[in-house]
């Protein structure tokens, strides 16, 4: 690792506090020369580190550039060894971690983040807007799961995962739109994209890729999402990117751990947007409408329509929020 990135690992693990010229020199085993020119290094690179003349260098707690090292400092030890790659930009995080995988560069449990990305992914073959300073992850899932029903989980479990995180970390109740979005009011904040590569032979999938994006701090959203989507904060944040990204991170490995247990699917159905809701959907190219009573344990949405009960898989719905109004 170059000397500048050992640096900002010293400085990202005492966050906020004073670190000597002296004490990263020792710590490092070079001069404090150099230490001093790594400093001014990241300095250039927009990293807000301070140099006061008794106490040494601080790297600022709001600094929040998204580095290899910022995001290790936040996870937990027990995730020491997983694969990080951070990128300013990127296509899609997603794709990059898909052929990053394919060619053995990554391994289960690897962590791909973006500042920005020029075609980001959404479901149903959709865009998703995704200027600098935003939240795209992708995490890859590398285990063979026999059970369709168990795939179908994996993304209302990476729901429960992100809308819990942002609650501990920022106190905001987001609302899970089945299946994959999730809502502050009648605005979505973040939308998941779980891709897998099938086996042609096996017809399985062995290898997931899970996509978040949450839109951060407020943006100039385009015009055809500007009424429908918005921004975890929209003044200063009181948390840096990497401190969600780290939560998020641990909450879905350990709920994609075991996607038997479906424990979360009661925390996912606690905060749903539709239960009890009336929506309409699209099945078979027909309009439909119905009344949302449950979901079921597979992620499965259970809706009365009449005097018959229909589940529904897959596919996107609108909740009726007012007379007119659809979300
Ligand atoms: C949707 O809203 O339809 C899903 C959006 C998923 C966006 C995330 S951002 C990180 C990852 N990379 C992508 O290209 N898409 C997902």
């Amino acid at each position: 690792m170059a000397l500048k990135q050992r640096i900002l690992q010293l400085l990202e693990n005492s966050r906020g506090q004073a670190l000597s010229g002296q004490q990263i020199a020792d710590q490092l085993n070079v001069s404090r020369a150099s230490v001093w020119k790594g400093v001014k290094a990241l300095q250039l690179e927009g990293y807000k580190i301070i140099a006061t003349t008794n106490k040494g260098y601080i790297l600022l707690a709001s600094n929040d550039i998204l580095s290899e090292q910022s995001l290790r400092a936040c996870l937990a030890p027990k995730y020491a060894d997983i694969d990080i790659v951070t990128l300013k930009t990127s296509p899609s995080t997603n794709a990059e971690a898909m052929t990053r995988l394919m060619s053995g560069q990554l391994r289960h449990g690897a962590l791909i983040v973006a500042d920005e990305q020029t075609n980001g992914r959404g479901r149903m073959g959709k865009t998703f807007f995704s200027p600098k300073k935003g939240i795209y992850m992708s995490v890859s899932l590398c285990k063979r799961i026999e059970n369709m029903q168990d795939v179908m989980v994996i993304t209302p479990a990476t729901a429960v995962a992100t809308r819990r995180s942002i609650a501990k970390l920022t106190g905001i109740d987001a609302k899970i739109k089945w299946v994959n979005d999730l809502y502050i009011g009648k605005k979505k904040v973040c939308g998941i994209l779980t891709q897998a590569d099938i086996d042609f032979e096996s017809g399985k999938a062995g290898t997931f890729i899970i996509g978040i994006g949450i839109n951060f701090v407020e943006q100039d959203f385009p015009d055809d999402i500007k009424d429908k989507a918005c921004a975890l904060f929209t003044g200063e944040p009181t948390i840096t990117r990497s401190q969600l990204i780290a939560e998020i991170y641990d909450n879905l490995i350990t709920l994609t751990s075991d996607l038997t247990d479906r424990t979360f699917m009661q925390e996912y159905k606690e905060h749903s947007m539709v239960i009890g809701k009336e929506i309409s959907y699209v099945i078979n190219c027909e309009d439909k409408r119905g009344r949302v009573i449950d979901i079921d344990n597979d992620g499965g949405l259970v809706i009365q329509e009449g005097d018959t009960t229909r589940k529904l898989t897959c596919g996107e719905i609108s909740i009726r929020s007012t007379e007119n109004e659809w979300i």
